[in-house]
């Protein structure tokens, strides 16, 4: 096992009888999907899950999970996701994938939000090793990137892997990956972007997760907000 692995099976243990679980997407969401369903399937845990992603909705359906429609959510017992930066505040940023509207929504909607990371996720500041995710109405794009470089950032749409092409999310949204002064911290940043018309939904997650487990060299430690 390695430590994805544990981390999903780690979090996968702490799941009880008759809860909701919210799926994340991204490579150790998937390890989490499998962790779960092997439980649901050996130890017939009783649980309904609620995907953030269609591939995600995919592979716990293949995996035999039972999936609610994001649409007939009245409550939400526990999210878990994985992250690109965790910062010591717990802040994250997330949305190297394209669904992060489905994953800031049900981020807010769980009673708790837990996210599994490996050590190299940490940093001491959200966007020292990554853009910032700026999900934008298509046809707004042009003047959402002049916002942004109003508040100081520069930005680029995102590009598909072959750069023929532009990424648009399961949403139906561009991506404008976006880079801040180092001086504009996470908060000051997260509302600022929340105040831009246009934009549908940015990659900082501030005050939404409630507990972090990053796996390193097969032991599991947890940090609580
Ligand atoms: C998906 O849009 C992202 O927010 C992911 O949660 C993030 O990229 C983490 O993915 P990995 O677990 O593959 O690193």
């Amino acid at each position: 096992m390695n430590d994805k692995e544990r981390v999903a099976q780690h979090a996968a243990n702490r799941i009880q009888n008759g809860m909701i679980v919210g799926l994340g997407t991204g490579s150790t969401a998937n390890c989490f999907i499998e962790a779960l369903a092997h439980r649901h399937r050996e130890e017939g845990l009783e649980i309904e899950a609620v995907a953030s992603s269609v591939v995600s909705s995919i592979k716990a359906r293949q995996h035999g999970l039972p999936i609610l429609a994001l649409e007939q959510l009245t409550r939400l017992d526990v999210y878990v996701d994985g992250a690109d930066e965790v910062a010591p505040d717990l802040t994250l940023l997330k949305g190297r994938g394209q669904d992060l509207v489905r994953e800031k929504i049900l981020a807010r909607a769980s009673a708790s939000f837990w996210v599994l990371i490996d050590p190299g996720k940490r940093v001491n500041r959200i966007g020292e090793k990554y853009p910032i995710p700026v999900e934008v109405v298509p046809f707004a794009w042009q003047l959402v990137r002049q916002s942004l470089e109003a508040i100081g950032g520069k930005a680029e749409l995102r590009q598909n892997a072959a750069k023929d092409g532009l990424i648009v999310t399961s949403h139906g949204s561009l991506v404008l990956d976006a880079v801040f002064p180092e001086s504009l911290d996470s908060a000051t940043l997260d509302t600022l972007l929340n105040g831009i018309p246009g934009i549908v939904e940015h990659g900082i997650f501030s005050q939404l997760a409630d507990v972090v487990f990053c796996a390193e060299n097969g032991q599991v430690e947890e940090k609580r907000k």
